[in-house]
């Protein structure tokens, strides 16, 4: 279980400080999917990155079973973010003088796995792996960035807005892909988004505002990618 206690983060100092997240409790289950919903600004990108160790909170706990990962030192934290965690990020933050496959398998060597080629072809991109990142259009440069953390097989994935450069079929593949693989594997999921149609794939939702949780609640049934709308 990841648990997060009473998480405050700010960023700037002086009159330009702005407190981005103003106390954050949330649980989230093993095997979970959640999805973190809220409107551009209100701190979702943030709290991943804290949630997920890229960053750290100004106060507050990140409990994974039970073990606080704010405390880690640079190096502990490396590992742990190398064993245990995957991130789809908003910008792709691909290794531009690699080529797709060394992107992917880079993710994939990390964390001792060897399936890459797997899935690269499953998020369609088995035909572009020697391509480079500059030769790619957005959609395919967010699948290579699935691919990535993928790879890896994570324990819990993250994922912020994985679908935002998608046009409809691809994004649907993308988060059906995910699903699949998740029902496989069983690691867990967060991911942030502005999409209300895919907080209904999610088993939990919570809804931040301004830095803060202003609603959690649990779907009934969870559709899959291709019953919710686009
Ligand atoms: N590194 C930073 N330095 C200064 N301010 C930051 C930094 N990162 C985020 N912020 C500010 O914190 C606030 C929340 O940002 P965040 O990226 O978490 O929002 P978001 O909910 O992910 O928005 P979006 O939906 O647009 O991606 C914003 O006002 C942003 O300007
Ligand atoms: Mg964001």
């Amino acid at each position: 279980m990841v648990q997060v206690k009473n998480i405050t983060k700010s960023f700037g100092n002086g009159d330009n400080r702005t407190e981005v997240l103003k106390g954050i409790s949330l649980k989230v289950e093993d095997g979970d999917f959640v999805v973190i919903l809220g409107a551009s600004g209100s701190g979702k990108s943030t709290l991943l990155n804290v949630m997920s160790g890229l960053e750290k909170p100004d106060g507050g706990e990140v409990l994974y079973d039970g073990r606080n990962i704010a405390g880690l030192s640079d190096a502990e934290l490396t590992k742990f973010r190398k064993e245990t965690v995957g991130f789809i990020f908003q910008q792709y933050y691909l290794l531009p003088h690699l080529s797709v496959e060394k992107n992917v398998k880079l993710g994939a060597e990390l964390a001792g796995s060897k399936d890459y080629k797997k899935v690269l072809d499953a998020v369609g991109l088995g035909e572009k792996m020697h391509k480079y990142p500059h030769e790619l259009s957005g959609g395919e440069q967010q699948r290579v960035s699935v691919a990535r953390a993928l790879a890896k097989n994570p324990k819990v994935l993250f994922l912020d807005e994985p679908t935002g450069a998608l046009d409809e079929a691809t994004g649907r593949m993308v988060l059906d892909y995910i699903s699949s693989l998740q029902k496989e594997y069983h690691f867990t999921i967060v991911c942030v988004t502005h999409n209300l149609n895919i907080a209904e794939m999610a088993g939990t939702v919570i809804r931040m505002n301004s830095g803060k949780i202003i609603e959690t609640y649990t779907n009934k049934e969870q559709k899959t990618a291709y019953e919710i709308g686009w």
